[in-house]
């Protein structure tokens, strides 16, 4: 993993993000840095490769510029995380950087934060339902959702009058703000095939409620598509899941496996994913998953940092976004990255090339 400041420098308007990594090394992009203090760090489970990353990303980029750090994780309990950010303000944070589990459950204890004058940084979800969250850096949720309809729409030709084929359609957690601004994105794009019946959901589940999967959960999403299959497809095949995470298509594709898809002529169906997981990329490339959506975790670590460092600091954190992320009570000023599709074709030059894994990881 490559340090802060060369992150910041991709995030800077390098030309080439994998380019820029490997050349800029120990670029001053961001400024000298001399904070003190302690910053908690509340995560949401550790069950989930992406989320090791990012605590680790963050802890790492915090230190180097003169920080402590208290990491925790709430084991996808919300109940947990919030008892777990009291401990953090009983304890004397000066700043709290969340990734919610439940971005209702927070506001209670956002309130102590708010009365202990400890600013919160909302980490790649929003929170939602308090005006106790200062800013918020993620990436541009919807792009996500519409470079995973984008695939779909692109490899089965679409845009070209072929079909009907069969889909299946998967969204995130109900409880995260951004299950919905994925799966508006990627519907946005799939909707009109829909209605011209080039792409027919044969389980007819297609509002977002049916579709939710608690807490991102593979083998939930594996239950879901079994019951699918079972239910709604007999001798038909289906043509396409749309997936909105890693973690949900391994879950599909055990039970599309469990199903006889992938042998005896009966090919997998094209399936989207998110987050350039290591298992997720290794079924990439083994033909198996077909595409993800990659966040580069460290750019959004190093913006996370950057940020409670400037408000430590007492200057005034870049923010590229004022209005697209209301949590119902305010426009959280906002820092959104860009993700970047990926699929067998372009991994070596994005995840590789760009220092996300060596050849020997994906091996
Ligand atoms: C979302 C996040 C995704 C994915 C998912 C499951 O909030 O934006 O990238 O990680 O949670 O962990």
């Amino acid at each position: 993993m490559l340090n802060r400041r060369a992150a910041l420098a991709a995030i800077a308007g390098a030309a080439s993000l994998a380019l820029t990594l490997s050349a800029c090394g120990e670029s001053t992009v961001g400024g000298s840095k001399g904070g003190s203090g302690t910053i908690g760090i509340a995560m949401p489970t550790q069950a989930s490769e992406r989320w090791l990353t990012d605590g680790k990303s963050v802890v790492n980029d915090l230190k180097a510029d003169g920080y402590q750090t208290k990491l925790v994780y709430g084991n996808d309990d919300p109940k947990t995380q919030v008892s777990q950010i009291a401990d953090l303000i009983k304890q004397g944070v000066d700043a709290l950087i969340i990734a919610a589990i439940d971005n209702k459950s927070l506001n209670g204890v956002l309130q102590q934060a708010a009365d202990a004058h400890i600013p919160v940084i909302s980490y790649d979800r929003l929170i939602l339902g308090t005006q106790n969250v200062d800013y918020y850096v993620s990436f541009d949720n919807e792009q996500v959702g519409r470079f995973q309809a984008l695939y779909i729409i692109d490899k089965l030709g679409l845009e070209k009058g072929k079909g009907p084929f069969n889909i299946e359609l998967f969204a995130g957690s109900p409880d995260d703000n951004n299950t919905k601004y994925f799966f508006d994105g990627a519907m946005h794009l799939l909707q009109p095939y829909v209605d011209s019946k080039q792409l027919v959901v044969r389980s007819g589940q297609t509002a977002l409620k049916e579709v939710t999967t608690l807490r991102w959960d593979g083998p939930t999403a594996q239950k879901r598509m079994e019951g699918l299959l079972a239910r709604s497809y007999g001798s038909k095949t289906v043509d396409a899941v749309l997936s909105p995470y890693d973690g949900i298509s391994m879950g599909v594709l055990n039970a599309l496996k469990s199903y006889g898809y992938g042998a005896g002529g009966k090919p997998l169906p094209i399936i989207t994913g998110q987050d350039a997981e290591l298992a997720s990329v290794k079924s990439i490339i083994a033909g198996e998953q077909s595409q993800t959506v990659y966040k580069d975790l460290r750019l959004l670590a190093g913006v996370a940092a950057e940020m409670a460092d400037d408000i430590l600091t007492g200057k005034t954190p870049k923010i590229n976004n004022r209005r697209s992320y209301n949590n119902g009570v305010k426009a959280v000023p906002a820092y959104l990255l860009q993700p970047t599709t990926v699929d067998k074709s372009n991994y070596e030059y994005v995840l590789v090339a760009g220092g996300y894994y060596t050849d020997a990881e994906l091996k």
